[in-house]
């Protein structure tokens, strides 16, 4: 079911890709069903060119057929069409789950809109059931993975950090980075722990997208909503 409706979500963004667009594509389950999608649109003569956020996004458009370019050649985009892993309120999110938020957060801000796809279970009241994904400096991990433990303390939020594990060894970003994740459990203000975590050395980027979403389609079995930021 949820499968199904990630690809009702997918759907429903085509309806906002122009022809002559350059788009963000972004990475995972959801995304991967909107590269799909995408390029049976090419196939039948739209003309689009996309940046990928990963590898595997890279690789799902070459099969599918969508023309694929790099921001350096392309620094300004169109739209950004990505999933996440909870949609708050303000279409705050949080991304990573799949280790691709750095780049996916450099395209996002690269693209004039961004609009999110999921199904209905990524839609939270407050953000932080899904461990926030932070991407660190493997140098010194252990001590930026204290700070952030700190400031999370300052900001009156306990969490549990656990570095990203893949197979027998730590998890590596297409960056060359660890990953730790980390459990608030809530994240009653978002704004503020987004803030104090880009303060600390050593964190690279972390899973907060804010301001970022314009729209976001969210399809549940009554059919797809559309929530404007
Ligand atoms: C990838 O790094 C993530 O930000 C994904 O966008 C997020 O994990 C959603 O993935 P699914 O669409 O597979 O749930």
């Amino acid at each position: 079911m949820s499968d199904y409706l990630k690809r009702r979500a997918a759907e429903a963004a085509l309806a906002y890709v122009e022809d002559g667009m350059r788009l963000g594509l972004g990475s995972g389950s959801t995304a991967a069903h909107f590269v799909s999608l995408l390029g049976q649109r090419v196939s039948s003569g739209l003309n689009v060119v996309g940046v990928a956020t990963s590898e595997a996004t890279a690789e799902l458009a070459r099969e599918a057929g969508v023309p694929l370019t790099t921001l350096a050649e392309t620094p300004e985009l169109d739209l950004d069409v990505d999933g996440a892993d909870e949609i708050g309120p303000e279409l705050a999110l949080i991304k990573g789950g799949g280790g691709a938020l750095l780049r996916e957060k450099i395209v996002a801000c690269a693209s004039k809109r961004m609009i999110v796809i999921a199904d209905a279970s990524k839609s939270v009241e407050t953000l932080g059931a899904f461990p926030l994904p932070i991407e660190v400096v493997a140098y010194g991990k252990n001590a930026t993975a204290a700070a952030i433990e700190q400031t999370a303390a300052e900001l009156g939020l306990s969490a549990t950090l656990q570095e990203r594990q893949a197979g027998a060894g730590a998890f590596v970003t297409e960056n060359g980075n660890p990953i730790l994740d980390a459990s608030f459990g809530r994240i009653p203000d978002p704004k503020t722990l987004s803030d104090r975590l880009a303060n600390i050395p050593g964190v690279v980027e972390h899973g907060l997208f804010l301001g970022l979403a314009d729209l976001a389609l969210v399809a549940s079995p009554q059919g797809v909503t559309e929530i404007e930021a």
